[in-house]
Formats: C-alpha cells, sequence, structure tokens
C-alpha cells in the first residue's frame, strides 16, 4: 500500500490566506492558498480518507516536486540530521596585515598578538582537517599574503581539500604570484571598498591602485573565479551598484558585499549605532533600483508564471533554513593564528574558543554540544513570516551589537521588507501586471519613508 507525507526537513508559515511551504534540504520553496494546504494536509494526516477533486492536480505537482514524498509507513515525519564535523574552514593564518582599515572586525584585542603556526605545525593543522573530512577550506587573517611561505601552504592545502579559497586585499599580488595562485587556489577573494578616493579613506590612502593592480595581475595571469568584496559602510553604501559596473566593465568580475559589522577598529572608528542604520537605509536606497527593474512590464509579466517566480526565489534564497549560515547547521569553524578553534569569526572573544586545534577530541566534544539558537527559538524571529528564507540573521553580528546571542538582527527590518514582499506579495497565483505595480508602487512608498526617517 502507498501512503504519502510531507517531505523531510518541510516546514510552513502561513501569510494572510496563504501558505509558504519551505524545502530546507532541498532549497526550495513555494506557495499555495491556506485552504489547498489545509486539505492536503488533512489527508497526509489521515484525518480524512481521499482528497477534494479540486486539489488532485495540485498533490501531484508537490509530488513531482518532491514536497511531497511516498511512504510504506504512515505519518512518519522524521527531522533534519546534520553533520558534527565541520565542512567548511575559516582559518586566519596570521594577525599581520599591511593596511589597517577603518572597519577591520580582525583588529580586535588579543587578536594582534597571537602568534603564527610555523609551515609544519600549519601542515599538521591541514591534516588534522583533512582527517575530519573538511571539504573546504578559506584561508583569510589578517594578510595572508605577507606569509613568506603562504604559497607552500596552499599546494599542501590544494592536494587536502575539494576547495582552497583566499582571501586578501590584493595589495600584494604581483604578476608571478597571481600566475601561482591560478593554479593553488579555487576562488580568490579581493577586497575592494569603492572608488578611489572612497576606498582609500576607509582601507589607507594608495591602497586602491595597489589592488587594482592585483586585480590587473590575476586577470592577466587568466583568473577568472576572483570575487571582489565590498564591505557596506556609510560612505560607500550607495555606490554599490557603480562599483559592481566598473567591476564587471574592467574585468568581468561579480562584485559581492560583507555588511558592516560593529567589531574591532570599526567601534573605534564608527558611531555604530548610526553607522548600522545609515547602511540600512543605503540598503533601502539600492532596493529602490531594484523596485525600478520589477517594474519593466516584461518583469511584472514573468511574476505570473509560478515556475519561473518559484525558480527565481529559490536562487534569491539559496541559504534558505533555520540558521542563516553554517555555524549553526555545525558545518563551520574558525581558527585563530595560534591554532584555536572558535565559533565564525565575528565571535572574537576568547570565550568562544572551543580548545587548541591540536587537541581534537576536546574541541570536537565541545563542537558537537555547541547551541547555536534556530531561528524558531529567536524571540524576534519566531513568528516572522520570512524566518525560513531568513534564518534569523548572522549570530555573530546580534551579539556584536547586544552581547546576546538571542538578540535582533542589526538589518532584520531591511530583510524582512525584501522577503515579504519578494515571497509572499508578488508571485502569488493570478496576479495581473497591474496589481503587481500597484504593490510595489505601495512598497516604494514605505521604503521613502524609511530612507526619511
Ligand atoms: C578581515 S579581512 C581579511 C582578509 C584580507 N586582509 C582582506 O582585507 O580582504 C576579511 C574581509 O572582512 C571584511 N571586513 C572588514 N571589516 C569588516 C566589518 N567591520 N564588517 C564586515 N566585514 C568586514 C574585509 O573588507 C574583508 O573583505
Ligand atoms: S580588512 Fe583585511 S586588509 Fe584591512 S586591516 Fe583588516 S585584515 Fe588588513
Ligand atoms: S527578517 Fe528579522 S525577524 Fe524575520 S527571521 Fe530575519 S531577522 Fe528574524
Amino acid at each position: 500500500m502507498k501512503f504519502y507525507r510531507w517531505k523531510e526537513g518541510i516546514k510552513f508559515i502561513k501569510y494572510k490566506n496563504q501558505t509558504g511551504i519551505f524545502d530546507l534540504i532541498d532549497k526550495k520553496v513555494c506557495k499555495i492558498s491556506g485552504r489547498a494546504y489545509s486539505e492536503i494536509n488533512k489527508y497526509l494526516t489521515d484525518k480524512v480518507s481521499s482528497l477534494n477533486t479540486e486539489y488532485e492536480e495540485l498533490f501531484k505537482y508537490l509530488i513531482k516536486e518532491n514536497y511531497i514524498v511516498s511512504s510504506t509507513v504512515r505519518n512518519e515525519n522524521g527531522s533534519i540530521k546534520y553533520k558534527i564535523t565541520p565542512k567548511i574552514v575559516y582559518y586566519e593564518i596570521t594577525s599581520r596585515c599591511n593596511l589597517n582599515c577603518k572597519t577591520c572586525f580582525a583588529n580586535t584585542p588579543g587578536f594582534k598578538r597571537r602568534k603564527e603556526l610555523s609551515f609544519e605545525k600549519v601542515v599538521e593543522l591541514l591534516n588534522i582537517l583533512f582527517t575530519l573530512k573538511c571539504v573546504r577550506l578559506d584561508i583569510s587573517g589578517g594578510e595572508p599574503l605577507l606569509r613568506k611561505d603562504i604559497l607552500k601552504i596552499l599546494e599542501v592545502a590544494r592536494d587536502k581539500f575539494q576547495m582552497v579559497n583566499l582571501y586578501t586585499n590584493g595589495t600584494l599580488i604581483v604578476p608571478d604570484m597571481a600566475r601561482q595562485l591560478k593554479d593553488l587556489v579555487y576562488y580568490i577573494q579581493v577586497s575592494l571598498d569603492g572608488s578611489c578616493e572612497v576606498n582609500d579613506a576607509i582601507r589607507g590612502e594608495g591602497s586602491f591602485d595597489l589592488t587594482m593592480k592585483g586585480l590587473y595581475n590575476l586577470k592577466r595571469a587568466g583568473m577568472e573565479r576572483v570575487i571582489v568584496k565590498l564591505t557596506v559602510t556609510p560612505e560607500n553604501v550607495n555606490y554599490i551598484s557603480e562599483v559592481n559596473s566598473f567591476i564587471s566593465k574592467e574585468f568581468g568580475y561579480h562584485v559581492d558585499i560583507s555588511l558592516f559589522t560593529p567589531l574591532g577598529s570599526a567601534v573605534k572608528n564608527y558611531d555604530c549605532t548610526i553607522a548600522l542604520r545609515d547602511c540600512e537605509k543605503g540598503l533601502f536606497r539600492d532596493f529602490q533600483r531594484l523596485i525600478s527593474f520589477l517594474l519593466r512590464k516584461d518583469i511584472m509579466e514573468a511574476f505570473g508564471d509560478q515556475k519561473l517566480f518559484y525558480k527565481f526565489m529559490s536562487e534569491v534564497v539559496s541559504n534558505m533554513g533555520e540558521y542563516p549560515c553554517a555555524l549553526g547547521r555545525k558545518n563551520t569553524i574558525d581558527i585563530t593564528p595560534d591554532g584555536k578553534v572558535k565559533l565564525c569569526s565575528f565571535f572574537r572573544e576568547s570565550r568562544f574558543i572551543l580548545g587548541n586545534i591540536f587537541d581534537v577530541e576536546n574541541w570536537l566534544k565541545k563542537f558537537e554540544e555547541l547551541y547555536v539558537p534556530a531561528v524558531d527559538e529567536i524571540p524576534s524571529c519566531k513568528n516572522c513570516y520570512v524566518r525560513y528564507l531568513c534564518g534569523g540573521g548572522c549570530r555573530g553580528m546580534a551579539y556584536s551589537v547586544y552581547r546576546d546571542m538571542m538578540s535582533p538582527f542589526p538589518y532584520c527590518k531591511f530583510f524582512k521588507s525584501f522577503y515579504t514582499l519578494m515571497f509572499w506579495e508578488l508571485g502569488e497565483e493570478g496576479l495581473s501586471p497591474e496589481t503587481v505595480r500597484e504593490k510595489i508602487q505601495e512598497f516604494q512608498e514605505f521604503i521613502k519613508q524609511e530612507i526619511s526617517e
């Protein structure tokens, strides 16, 4: 006998008369009417013996898309199981740096004093991560290219992990190094915080020219997988699109953003409450550009096409889940220059150290026991309509502001507005382009208020 059930890892959220179905394992979303959900759920949970014929087509669609699966047992809904060794490791290989950026989160008391490991000890560390089946290693710092043995280290790492990535300010990438890096790392993330004037005000005089040289050297070496990373600050938040156009025209590279976090030098150099608000306002302003794009006739019509809409949403929310990042899923750790294992790079206090990397059993046990709140447990998030799209926001960032992991995410308002519009308000089945336009225009008014406040 064939029974059906919701697939493992499926979550539901009700909003007005709609129900969102969130597949947290395969990262897919769809939305059905509240009534359809209620009828189908009654059928799946054995409360009625047959399904209303009105919903048969939809039922087949949910099976085809794997939201509903067949089962030999009734109602055996499992829970998500996560692995307990870290798969992604962020290694701050040195605390030294040739720049002194105004924002630098790494520059916290205690970090500068951390001695780095010898080459032999780094190899030992890489062997441990290899034995634990880590698949991705991100090498950062400080400035990792200041280590004289960095290329040798990258060579050892390349042969052990599926993906080795390098985070650098790019100022030290000379032509020969660019050629070697191309063969050693999967992608290179190069930081650039704006035009020459804006970047240098944040990252120090002359840094823009040196970083550009580094980028040209990478381009000439044929390195394609380069991400230019812009840390959003009040100084550059209104120019993100310009930087993106410039970088893509000049190099064909893509710009990714990192959100300003009040840690390290940022705390000394900014009034962080004002800076966070200014950055969020700037993001709302940038959102207005996206809205102009959405108001294009062809895009509005595409919102009427549910398949296109869900595909688009699945791309927007590729991080979807009960946690905002890999830390909650116990998939990631951070390693300090002197080989201490801690939560992610935004948890910089020594109380977040789990132990010494070489004392594997000790830190692994603490890692297994580590508690990171899921979005359903965070008081300000547990009833939010977009919680599985957002995951509750970076907990490290929330901690950096309020000294409490359970506190609200500093950029909550922006993300909540964004996901509510994109997921709940638009893309409803049968919406006419006129209704889409009305909803978007209504939203534009809301943004204007946010910006002017
Ligand atoms: C700490 S740096 C280390 C790697 C390298 N030195 C560099 O600058 O790219 C890693 C990334 O964090 C970003 N960053 C610095 N301060 C930040 C802050 N307060 N909030 C968020 N990201 C920040 C940097 O711009 C850089 O992209
Ligand atoms: S952000 Fe990178 S380049 Fe800037 S001071 Fe920090 S470690 Fe150095
Ligand atoms: S949008 Fe805000 S309230 Fe909703 S889950 Fe994200 S951080 Fe929490």
